[in-house]
């Protein structure tokens, strides 16, 4: 692997760089793991506010430390760790500030790399998407590594990446003038987190799934994403974008291609990365009358926001993807904000057995759904809170007579405590040091995705589909529901269609 300097910059929004908790706390871990040695690193902290070192590093300890009873040995690795950060305050827009990040950067390089050794610079951007411009060229213009011993410079950004397919081809021409694809890393958090990378070793090393995969046994397909919390004020951010820029777009579409996408030709990240973009390119225009959204009762009581918002804060989207494998089976992404619970699940429902010898379908159902004949086998894979796979499976209840019961199994459980967005980032840091692209956004994927989506949402922004309102911590509007037997879903009798 690599050795000699390594240089991480994070360029926050003003104000901002203490509020990356989760972004210190990856490092943090990864310096805790070994894999940010003091011999090499050294993070630099670039913002517009006037802070100092010691100040930076206070509010940072607070939360790296939280807990009075840590032992002394866990309080010095955090302090070695905050003494590894300097910050530099300077704009986005001129060179003076870059500059003596510059003059920073190449003074610990010169220091660790006295006996040789490449210089690696990450630059890690969590800014307003408006200033990535001026700041990558900036970095271009005052930053790059020079080092002839080798080493890299690379760019992390994170979402949003624009706000519509014109936007963010923009913002992709400008970024991509200044430097290669190879350099440039968007990072999705979603495809950061674990089971996401499970699930192509459960598709592709697994023959039981491999071989059901298909339109043949598959009826329908849901992404869901809920929280049970209110919109955060980022400053109107959420206003500007609703759910389905935050969510659904980037990470619900992220998911939607590890369960669709044909076997890679090999782990290879390219590879991996073509089959994504593939899937995005089979998906045909979302049909207006397979989208429901919502806002929350309440939504616009908050100062932020204005009166009239006409943002979803829930949308329920059905996606189909003309391919051989998943021809008339519908993708319903559904994610909400202030619903009942917190969780992010794939939920694949299969078709009903052939002719159901059974009969067992209580008679009171099918008053409610007619024709309903088995209860359908499914899987339901959680990323959040707990990682796990449950199967549905019917089998007989008693002795005395055949009436079957369908119950959920569960298939794997890997008992992690929250998937939390930390572990999403410490491996996407990691990547990044690695030089790994395969968990990150390329050009082709963003344009692909905000290909599908550009049309509703200026359709949206226009006024011209209307949220509907919805009572906060509750189930989302009542017509997703109906949407989604309309696709095809069939409850399992006697439970909550959003609970099983
Ligand atoms: C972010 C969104 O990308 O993802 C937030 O901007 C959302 O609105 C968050 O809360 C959810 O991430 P996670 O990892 O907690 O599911």
């Amino acid at each position: 692997s690599e050795t000699g300097s390594f240089s991480i910059v994070l360029i926050c929004a003003s104000g901002d760089l203490a509020e990356k908790k989760s972004l210190f706390l990856a490092l943090f871990h990864l310096y805790e793991k070994g894999l940010l040695p003091p011999t090499e690193v050294q993070i630099f902290g670039y913002a517009r506010t006037e802070v100092s070192d010691d100040e930076l590093r206070d509010q940072l300890r607070e939360y790296l430390i939280p807990d009075e009873d840590d032992s002394p040995e866990q309080v010095e690795d955090v302090w070695d760790f905050l003494n590894l950060i300097k910050y530099i305050s300077g704009s986005y827009d001129s060179e003076e500030g870059f500059r003596l990040l510059e003059k920073e950067i190449s003074e610990h390089e010169y220091s660790k790399n006295s006996r040789g050794g490449s210089s690696r610079r990450l630059f890690y951007l969590e800014l307003p998407p408006s200033v990535y411009p001026s700041v990558c060229k900036m970095i271009k213009a005052c930053c790059m590594n020079k080092s002839n011993l080798g080493g890299w410079t690379r760019i992390v950004v994170e979402k949003p990446f624009g706000k519509d397919l014109e936007s963010a081809e923009e913002l992709s021409t400008q970024i991509g003038e200044l430097f290669e694809e190879p350099q440039i890393y968007r990072i999705g958090h979603y495809l950061g987190k674990e089971l996401v990378q499970k699930m192509l070793v459960l598709r592709f090393a697994n023959q039981l799934f491999s071989s059901l995969w298909n339109r043949d046994n598959i009826d329908n397909v849901q992404i869901i994403f809920k929280e049970d919390f209110k919109v955060e004020v980022h400053g109107g951010y959420f206003d500007q974008y609703g759910i389905i820029r935050d969510i659904i777009q980037n990470h619900l579409l992220q998911v939607l291609c590890l369960v669709a996408m044909e076997r890679p030709v090999s782990l290879n990240p390219e590879h991996i990365r073509d089959e994504r973009v593939k899937v995005l390119e089979s998906v045909v225009p979302i049909s207006d009358d397979e989208v429901v959204l919502g806002q929350y009762e309440g939504y616009r009581d908050d100062p932020a926001v204005p009166d009239e918002s006409n943002t979803p804060t829930f949308a329920s989207v059905i996606l189909r993807i003309h391919n051989e494998r998943w021809e008339g089976v519908p993708f319903i992404l559904r994610a909400g904000k202030a619903l009942d619970s917190r969780k992010t699940e794939i939920r694949v429902q299969f078709k009903d057995v052939p002719d159901d010898i059974f009969k067992d379908v209580p008679h009171e159902i099918l008053l409610i759904f007619p024709g309903q004949k088995h209860r359908r086998n499914g899987f339901r894979i959680c990323l959040q809170p707990l990682e796990t796979i449950y199967t549905k499976l019917v089998y007989k209840l008693g002795n005395l007579d055949m009436s079957t019961h369908q119950s959920e199994q569960e298939l794997l459980y890997w008992r992690k405590e929250g998937v939390t967005i930390e572990d999403a980032y410490e491996n996407l840091i990691l990547d990044t040091i690695r030089g790994d692209q395969q968990q990150f956004i390329r050009r082709d994927e963003l344009e692909a995705s905000w290909k599908i989506f550009t049309p509703l949402l200026h359709r949206i922004d226009r006024g011209e589909f209307k949220p509907l309102p919805y009572e906060a911590y509750g189930y989302g509007p009542k017509e997703a529901f109906e949407l989604l037997r309309k696709a095809g879903y069939a409850e399992t009798p006697g439970f909550l269609v959003d609970d099983h």
